[in-house]
């Protein structure tokens, strides 16, 4: 039985496979339609989330599945004390397959060893997200024809953002990926990412102004400052506006830049950005109910 806990759980084939069949499936959905009939999937969310769960629901029922499951743990028995393991053992009882997200870094690894179904991870605290990665991958892979040889830059909070850690993560494996790093200080890169990054060799810089790098990006990978992961207020309200992409700031981008962002944005793109043909990040949604369908096949073994 396979998960997906960390996005190196994948190899790169098997990446690279997941894109081939989304696109298969956004060039035949009528194919698609029943394939799943019978299955059921269980998204287990015990953070907020819209895009995420949404997709993961419309992807299951895109399939011909059916979908149950809970949006806050208010709503389910951990509010009780449950473990994970148990929830996750009793929802393995009435589903197929669990995608789940929760505030405690390393609670869908726990899970993933006592469950008897293919568990997903949906984020994990400030860790991972690996399947906003493959959404990501999905798309700059049908912007950009390719997935190595190129410059991107991540902006934002690269200290708690868990896209930004599986995206590096990912990227790592292709060919000639330059990563530039744009963040105030203190929400660099975590020092095991930056490890991780300089065991792979590849080629990185730090920088505080997106205007001094604009030029040379192929991506713009924006972030939002995750305010539920701060210890105090006061420090979310003094970062929270760091970086705010307008036009002006794209005076200098390359024409065939694309600016992706995971979503939810609060600050960070001015919304006049949202017209410019450089702005990805609604495809970027799309994209991520395909690739959830691919990935679903993939788990359930039957693609
Ligand atoms: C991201 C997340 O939950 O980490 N959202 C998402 O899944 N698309 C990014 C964020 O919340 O800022």
């Amino acid at each position: 039985m396979r998960h997906l806990i960390n996005i190196t759980d994948f190899s790169v084939d098997e990446i690279n496979e997941l894109i081939d069949i989304a696109n298969d499936i956004i060039d035949n959905p009528k194919d698609y339609m029943d394939i799943c009939h019978g299955k059921i999937l269980a998204t287990l969310f015990f953070e907020p989330s819209t895009r995420t769960r949404l997709s993961f629901t419309s992807a299951m029922m895109s399939l011909g599945g059916q979908v149950l499951g809970f949006a806050e743990a208010a709503s389910s028995s951990a509010a009780k004390g449950e473990s994970v393991s148990d929830t996750v053992r009793t929802v393995g009882c009435y589903s197929d397959i669990i995608a789940m997200r929760h505030p405690k870094e390393g609670a869908p690894l726990i899970a993933s060893e006592r469950t008897t179904v293919p568990i997903i991870n949906a984020g994990d605290g400030g860790h991972f997200h690996p399947t906003q990665t493959l959404t990501d991958l999905l798309t700059i892979s049908r912007e950009k024809g390719r997935l190595d040889n190129m410059t991107i830059g991540l902006c934002g909070d690269l200290c708690f953002g868990r896209t930004v850690h599986s995206l590096i993560e990912a990227m790592l494996r292709y060919d000639n990926i330059k990563f530039v790093l744009i963040s105030p200080h203190e929400l660099r890169l975590p020092k095991y990412m930056r490890e991780t990054i300089e065991a792979a060799g590849a080629q990185w810089k730090e920088v505080e102004r997106m205007e001094d790098v604009m030029e040379e990006l192929d991506i713009l990978y924006m972030t939002r400052v995750q305010r539920e992961r701060f210890f105090n207020e006061e420090d979310y309200v003094r970062l929270k506006d760091t970086y705010i992409l307008d036009l002006d700031k794209l005076e200098k981008a390359k024409e065939d830049l694309a600016i992706l962002h995971p979503l939810p944005r609060v600050n960070e793109i001015a919304v006049e950005v949202d017209d410019d043909p450089r702005a990805k990040y609604f495809d970027q949604v799309l994209c991520g109910r395909y690739i959830r369908m691919a990935l679903i096949l993939r788990l359930l073994g039957i693609k």
